[in-house]
Parts: C-alpha cells; structure tokens; sequence
C-alpha cells in the first residue's frame, strides 16, 4: 500500500534590512554577488514570513506554491533550484537509510503568508524564500545548520541568505565559480547589541518600478561607479561595520549605514538609463534624519534605502524619543502607532519643530504608514500549520 500520511513542517522567518547592500551579480543564474554584504535581521513580531511545507505521495505530482492564497508560478529558476537541492540532500539521507520515507519523490505543496506587504521593498523575497527553504528543511529533517541552508536560500533571491540569521549578518561574497563559498554567516547575534531599533517609513506599498534583479544586472553592465564600489568601497566598509557592530559603536555603525546608502543609490544614479529609486518623500526622509542628529550634536539615527523609496532609520533605544518620537509629533495621523512598540514611543514636538517645512509637508502627505521595529531572531520552528492533515490550505 502506497504512503498516505500528509507531511509537515512550518516556520517562520525574518525580514532583514543590509547596512552595507548587495548590488550586482558575477552569476546571475547562482545569484553569485560583486560583493559581500551585511544586514540586521528584523523583529518577527512585526514583519515575518508564515511558512508551511508539506508533500505526500497523495498530492498531485505538481509541486505547488501558494503565497498569500494566490497559487505562485513555481517553475522559475530561483524556486526550482531551491527544491532541486533539498530534494537531492533528502535523497542523499534516505540512500544511507532505507527505513526513510521517499520524501525526496513526494510533490511538495507550500503554503505562505506574508504579514507585511509583498513585493514593496519590504524584503519579502528575503523573508519568503529563507522561509521556504527553512520549512522544506525541516520537513526533510536535513541535518543542515544555517549557513549550509543560506547557500540554497541565495538562489531563490541573494539577499535572502541572510535572513537565516537572527542578529547581525553578513552574507560572504566568496571566489568559486560553484558559489559553494558565498554564504552568509552571524556576525552577532541579536542579544549582543538587543538595544537597535528600526522606524520603517512606509513611501509607497505598491510593487516597485525596476526589480532589483534587473536593476542590478543593468548596473554591472553600465556604471563605472559600480565598479569602484565592488572593488574599494565595499570591501573595506564590511571591516569597518564589522567592528562597529562588535564594539557597538553607533556613530560609526550610522555613519557607514547612511554612506553605504548613498553609494548604492548613487550607482543606481550612474547607470544607463539612470535608475531612481529614491523619490521626494524619501529625500524629506534623508533631510530630517540630518536634522535629527544636528539637533542631538551627534548622529543618534541612520537612514538607509533598498530598491524602492521606503526609509528604514536605525536608531537605539535610548534615543527613541529623539528619533521615533519626532517622526510620531509629525505622522502621528498615520497607521503603525497603535501597536504595543508604537505606543510606547513618546511624542516629541520639539523634536519634530526641527524640521524643515518642507520635508515636513512632503513626509505628511508622502508617508502611508510607520513599522517600528527592531533587531530580532532569525527563523523559528512553529507547530501552527497553513496546511491541515488531510493537506488543504487552512482558511484563517
Ligand atoms: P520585495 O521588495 O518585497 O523583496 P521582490 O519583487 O524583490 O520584492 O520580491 C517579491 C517576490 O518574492 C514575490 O513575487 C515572490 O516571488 C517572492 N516571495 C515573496 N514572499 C514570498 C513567500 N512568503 N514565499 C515565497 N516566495 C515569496
Ligand atoms: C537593495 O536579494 O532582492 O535590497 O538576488 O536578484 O533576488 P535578487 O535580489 P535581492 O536584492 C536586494 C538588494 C537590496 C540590498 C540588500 O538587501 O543587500
């Protein structure tokens, strides 16, 4: 008689925003970078990635993918390598035992949720595929830690190997032309500096203009800038942010954010035909984080951007109301405050005076919505299933 038993196993996974960006492939089909990177990994009590991965002998023999309770084209090449190879180091495990069951030829069915926006520059790619390959993992009960685990997240989006890690991340460019040496790895975990917080400011939750596979690819081909900044800029500030993040030195680890930022967003700038993807919102945003730290007499905030408009501003803990307190004085009007982080952030007016009128109208009118947040673990193991025991979705 055939295996009935529907299989599972979920996690979830986290956001994680770089302080030193992956911009440019040297193998767009391994998704191999020009260049190391470094991220922190985000709170999942705020923005997290739900995962379930099951497979059965009785489910249809196509694997399916169903993201937010839309079924995915999962023939890509990204998501097909991703279950190329934990289909082959299941395999591996049930050649070395026979009582295993034959996982590795079972259909997969995948169920995800995103409780933030997809496709946004909210990193969901990040946080969906480290989940996707968290889950299946887990449902192969592979003996893979994280880092073996990051070299197959890669392939489905780069910047997804980091999100493996709670903490600090870096995510290690690596010289072979396999990419069996371009992982990510912890650089701290979360509890080692627990005090970082983030204040997303949400531009625009519609989908981006140019994705940042294309735009990257267009980057390498076009922009001489680009080149400097694989060769020089990064290399040395990946030492620097290093050693910021290890000593906990937020000035340093602010200034780097905020210049490793402006360099990427300057390569975009230097590309042909020139990519924007900073727009006047998030300029106003750039203008009161300057305001912020003149009005400290240091840099207590660091703003940094990804393939989209959104700002995300690091700050510490103990200057929350200097930084998140000014921006609630001015978008208080905005969604994002109520929630347990949001109300705890002491309206500051004072503060916001401090900015200038019209980065002060641009914000209000600019700004959708706020997500506070902060440094947090990397992907949990959780007993709630998307998908129930006979293998259908589960409706919540
Ligand atoms: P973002 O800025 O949100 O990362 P991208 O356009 O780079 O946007 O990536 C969005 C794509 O990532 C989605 O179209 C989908 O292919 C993939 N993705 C997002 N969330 C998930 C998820 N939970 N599970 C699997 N894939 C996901
Ligand atoms: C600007 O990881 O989304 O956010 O590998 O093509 O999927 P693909 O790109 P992706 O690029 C992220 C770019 C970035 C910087 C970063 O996260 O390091």
């Amino acid at each position: 008689m055939t295996d009935q038993k529907i299989y599972r196993a979920s996690t979830t996974a986290p956001v994680n925003i770089a302080v030193i960006k992956y911009w440019g492939k040297r193998d767009a089909k391994l998704n191999l970078p020009t260049n190391s990177s470094l991220s922190v990994t985000l709170a999942q009590n705020d923005l997290r990635t739900h995962t379930t991965a099951s497979c059965s002998a009785k489910y249809p023999a196509e694997d399916v993918l169903v993201l937010n309770g839309a079924p995915q084209d999962v023939t890509g090449a990204r998501t097909q390598a991703c279950f190329r190879e934990l289909r082959a180091l299941r395999k591996d495990l049930e050649s070395k035992d026979s009582s295993l069951p034959p996982l590795s030829s079972y259909p997969l069915k995948i169920v995800s949720e995103n409780n933030f926006p997809t496709a946004a520059g909210l990193a969901s790619s990040a946080a969906g595929f480290a989940a996707l390959v968290r889950a299946i993992a887990n449902l192969y009960e592979l003996p893979s830690n994280p880092t073996d685990l990051s070299r197959i997240a890669r392939q489905g989006s780069g910047s997804a190997c980091r999100s493996l890690f709670g903490g600090y991340a870096a995510w290690e460019m690596g010289t072979k032309d396999d990419g069996s040496d371009s992982v990510a790895y912890e650089v701290a975990p979360a509890s080692h500096w627990p005090e970082m917080r983030a204040c997303i400011l949400v531009v625009s939750a519609e989908k981006k203009g140019v994705s940042s596979t294309t735009g990257m690819q267009t980057t390498v081909a076009t922009s001489t800038l680009f080149a400097e900044r694989a060769r020089d800029t990064v290399p040395k500030r990946m030492k620097e942010m290093t050693e910021a993040i290890q000593k906990k030195d937020f000035e340093a680890f602010a200034r780097l954010t905020m210049k490793d930022s402006n360099s990427f967003h300057a390569t975009c700038l230097d590309t042909e035909p020139p990519i924007f993807y900073l727009n006047d919102v998030s300029r106003a945003a750039i203008t009161a984080v300057n305001a912020i730290n003149q009005a400290a007499g240091k840099i207590i905030a660091a703003y940094t951007f990804d393939a989209g408009p959104n700002a995300v501003v690091y700050y510490l803990q103990k200057d929350e109301k200097e930084v998140a307190g000014a921006f609630k004085a001015l978008l208080e009007s905005k969604d994002g405050w109520a929630g347990e982080r949001g109300a705890a952030v002491e309206v500051n007016s004072t503060g916001a005076a401090n900015f200038d009128e019209k980065s002060a109208g641009a914000l209000q009118n600019g700004i959708s919505r706020v997500i506070l947040t902060g440094v947090g673990e990397g992907p949990i193991k959780i007993d709630e299933h998307l998908i129930d025991e006979n293998g259908e979705p589960v409706h919540k």
